[in-house]
């Protein structure tokens, strides 16, 4: 790691106003961008800004701390990395620096599919609480082939992401001319041949999106099929309708990650946070529930963890905190979201995660 932080970082979300010095702007904006004119990219941010919160007098904080359990794991702090491909594009060593990063902030990683390092390199740096972010691959020995490397490189969870299918251009990334440069390669997959698709070819005359979209497509099934090859809890990431929620948990998810993909799959989707509460709500209190999508500070977690969700993932800021510093920044940016998460519970009166709730949350618009 650098021995030095990089000047004019006062808040995580700096990471992101330097970011531009860092990264090219074609490839800004292919990380920066949303699907579309960027709608829902736009409402995750804008959910968070609608809401504040209410300051309680002279509470007593003694042995006030950020600890939780998720999935019978011990994570000290609710602010956990998430799955971002390709982190090449960010830093020469890629997610071996985020890991590293990751590791001396105590913070969980998610390690994606299509990381620009092996998930077994990304492993040997990183902490004991690292999960590996799975996509259905077409071959099934593939897709168990991921599962059983991830088991044997000590990952803990597998999040299984299934809203990445339906995936609408990037105006902004298609403006800038970002073109994925041509060595950029997802180290895991490099070993499986080429294969032919497991489905027939869809009827003659069907649409290019409809044939993209029947293709290779995973279904339930699939899903229940994961769960019975492998004990790692399965995290089902991409959730933004209670009724999807249920299926998830009836097809074998121990948990859930509230998330629109940072707005990159079809503009127009609610932001994250707007749903959270209706997901909450069908789920209960007991199941695990992530939500990504526009965190920038800790009042974004503290704001999440309010309206139901046990923890949050970053994901832009997380390349942002890359590009500018490598490790040493990734560290430091997850320890200024868990610094501003704390200040928010001082604050507010919580010593602990479960003392924070919606009723200290205060709404701007109700004014
Ligand atoms: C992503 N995301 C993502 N998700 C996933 O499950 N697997 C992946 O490989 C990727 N890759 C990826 C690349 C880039 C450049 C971005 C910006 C995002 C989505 C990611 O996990 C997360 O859902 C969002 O990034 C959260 O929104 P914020 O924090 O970026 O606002």
């Amino acid at each position: 790691m650098p021995a030095r932080l990089p000047d004019g970082i006062h808040c995580a979300a700096d990471y992101s106003r330097l970011a531009a010095g860092a990264i090219d702007a074609p490839t800004l904006a292919y990380i920066d961008g949303g699907s579309g004119e960027d709608r829902t990219l736009a409402a995750n941010r804008a959910a968070f800004g609608r809401l504040g919160l209410v300051p309680r007098l002279l509470p007593d904080l003694r042995g006030a701390q950020t600890r939780l359990s998720l999935l019978g794991q011990e994570l000290a702090h609710p602010i956990l990395l998430a799955p971002v491909a390709y982190q090449a594009l960010a830093h020469p060593r890629a997610e071996i620096e985020t890991a590293r990063g990751a590791a001396a902030a105590e913070a969980c990683m998610a390690c994606s599919t299509l990381s620009s390092a092996s998930l077994e390199e990304v492993a040997a740096h990183a902490g004991p609480q690292r999960w590996f972010q799975l996509y259905f691959q077409p071959q099934r020995a593939a897709t168990l082939d991921l599962v059983r490397r991830a088991e044997a490189a000590g990952y803990t969870a597998l999040v299984v992401t299934l809203d990445a299918a339906i995936q609408a251009p990037s105006l902004r990334a298609l403006r800038a001319g970002f073109r994925m440069p041509a060595g950029l390669r997802a180290a895991n997959l490099a070993d499986y041949p080429p294969t032919p698709p497991k489905s027939p070819a869809p009827l003659p005359g069907a649409s290019r999106i409809f044939q993209a979209a029947t293709r290779d497509a995973t279904t339930w099934a699939d899903l229940d099929w994961l769960a019975a090859q492998t004990s790692l809890p399965l995290l089902v990431k991409g959730v933004l309708h209670p009724e999807d929620a249920g299926l998830a948990l009836d097809h074998g998810a121990a948990g859930l990650v509230v998330s629109n993909h940072g707005g990159r799959t079809i503009d127009g989707a609610p932001a994250s946070l707007s749903v959270l509460p209706s997901i909450r709500q069908a789920v209960g209190p007991g199941c695990p529930l992530l939500l990504d999508g526009g965190v920038r500070s800790g009042a974004g977690a503290f704001k999440a963890i309010a309206l139901g969700a046990d923890a949050v993932m970053v994901g832009r800021l997380q390349v942002h905190a890359l590009a500018v510093a490598g490790a040493l920044g990734v560290a430091h940016m997850i320890r200024l979201l868990r610094e501003e998460l704390e200040l928010c519970m001082a604050a507010t009166g919580c010593r602990t995660l479960a003392d924070i709730h919606d009723g200290l949350i205060h709404r701007f618009h109700d004014y």
